[in-house]
């Protein structure tokens, strides 16, 4: 059996034979196919990319119909029970697993970075107090740029690995002081004693006496932080990929990134769960709720997911951390009116039919509430693990010689041309 598709044109009788590689035919190899010389050729109708491949990848798999996760071949069950965040996001940045020594110079490179200059403070200090701290996030992030010339250089691969530990080292610092700005608390510096998440808690909630640092508090962060690293080419990575590949600097690219992720269909899901949890009230409302759902009044936060169509791994081990968290921070309020929608939900003929389950944002925010964060504060906390993502990709896609500068074609469904009338003569 050949390994390629034929396609009759049936327009002018003619046939045309293109590979197929990877149960892929690209999309180029249609362009020939047209009925007169001058046409333009084939093209492909994809909005919202639901079923085109924009690059090829060797970091995340997702199997969305058996609801398998992996980054570089391991599994995501066991990197949330085995790893930390930092060893993780070595491997995602790297390929592989860190040596002792490789996963202590990590380390060490991470707690250099993780300072901020002291104009940070100052441009944050212009944000208004009640700013939504995502905002705050992007816009510093971006503004990082500026304070490093050198990271435009993205082909140097000294200065590209430079802004890489900067940029996962300083997003806990930026989002601790973010944290602060919009509570009123001064601004914590790193300390490079403490892990990586005890010392990013620590920025957030440090009051006057000493910090003491719950360790399953500290490792249900380090497992979110794991859970949301990456997830192959979603709308924030495209957005990361698709700045980066006009060769603009990783901060740029990383605050669009950022921004993409903070719509309430994506990142900021998680808030919006909470918020949603928070209207509903109890658990005698939520028949009255999911009613209005499928009525069409709305979504139900926190379910369905593009790929995922059975079910969401890391929603599975996220409701396992949730109950950890809460033997120590006591049960968030809102966890029965969770529990109720989502079993609901689960029986229920709308969602079971259009194949809607949990996704990793139903129960986050349950958990960052019990530890003390704002509902605006969970995309951030999303933004923190998923740095390590965007940047691996961003870099991947600057070291694949297929990738060009990212430039989709429309149809175009507007006006012929026509003449310009002037203003006296426009009714
Ligand atoms: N509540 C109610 N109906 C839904 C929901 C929902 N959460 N999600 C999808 N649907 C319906 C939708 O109305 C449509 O119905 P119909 O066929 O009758 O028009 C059908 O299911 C298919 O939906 P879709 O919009 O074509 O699905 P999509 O793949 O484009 O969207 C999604 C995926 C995640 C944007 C969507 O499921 C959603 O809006 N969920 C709520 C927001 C959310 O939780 N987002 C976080 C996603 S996970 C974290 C991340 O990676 O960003």
């Amino acid at each position: 059996m050949a390994d390629t598709l034929t396609i009759t044109d049936n327009r002018t009788g003619k046939q045309y034979e293109v590979p197929i590689n990877d149960s892929t035919i690209r999309a180029l190899d249609l362009r020939q196919i047209k009925v007169t010389e001058d046409e333009f050729g084939l093209m492909t109708y994809d909005p919202a990319y639901q079923n085109t491949a924009s690059c090829k990848s060797r970091i995340t798999f997702i199997d969305g119909d058996k609801g398998i996760l992996r980054y570089r071949g391991y599994p995501i069950e066991q990197l949330a029970e085995h790893s930390t965040f930092v060893e993780t996001s070595y491997l995602l940045l790297n390929g592989e697993l860190p040596t002792e020594s490789q996963l202590a110079g990590w380390n060490q490179k991470l707690q250099w970075h993780a300072m901020l200059h002291e104009n940070i403070k100052k441009f944050m200090e212009g944000f208004r107090y009640d700013a939504h701290p995502m905002g705050i996030f992007l816009s510093t992030v971006g503004a990082l740029s500026t304070f490093y010339p050198e990271a435009k250089n993205v082909f140097d691969n000294e200065a590209r690995y430079t802004q890489v530990a900067r940029l996962v080292a300083k997003v806990p610092s930026i989002a601790g002081y973010a944290f602060r700005h919009s509570i009123g608390r001064p601004y914590v510096y790193p300390d490079p004693e403490l892990s990586f998440i005890g010392n990013f808690l620590r920025m957030l909630f440090k009051k006057v006496e000493r910090y003491k640092l719950d360790p399953i508090l500290e490792r249900a962060m380090d497992v979110l932080f794991i859970l949301h690293a990456d997830h192959e080419q979603n709308c924030s990575t495209s957005a990361m990929r698709s700045i980066g590949s006009s060769h603009a600097d990783p901060y740029a690219s990383l605050a669009g990134a950022a921004a993409a992720l903070s719509g309430p269909l994506h990142g900021g899901a998680n808030e919006a769960v909470l918020r949603m949890l928070a209207e509903i009230g109890s658990v005698e409302n939520v028949p009255a709720f999911v009613k209005k759902v499928q009525a069409g009044e709305g979504r139900l936060m926190g379910f369905g997911h593009r790929v995922y169509k059975s079910y969401d791994p890391r929603a599975t081990v996220i409701k396992q951390t949730a109950y950890q968290v809460f033997e120590v921070t006591g049960k968030n309020p809102l966890l029965d009116v969770a529990l109720e929608l989502e079993r609901i939900a689960l029986e229920d003929e709308y969602f079971i039919s259009r194949k809607l389950y949990p996704n990793v944002d139903f129960y986050s925010g349950l958990i960052y509430e019990a530890m003390g964060f704002r509902p605006a504060m969970f995309p951030v906390l999303f933004a923190i693990g998923r740095t390590v993502g965007w940047i691996a990709q961003w870099e991947e896609m600057l070291q694949d010689s297929d990738q060009k500068i990212a430039r989709p074609r429309q149809i175009y469904l507007g006006s012929e041309q026509r003449d310009f009338v002037p203003m006296a003569d426009r009714s």
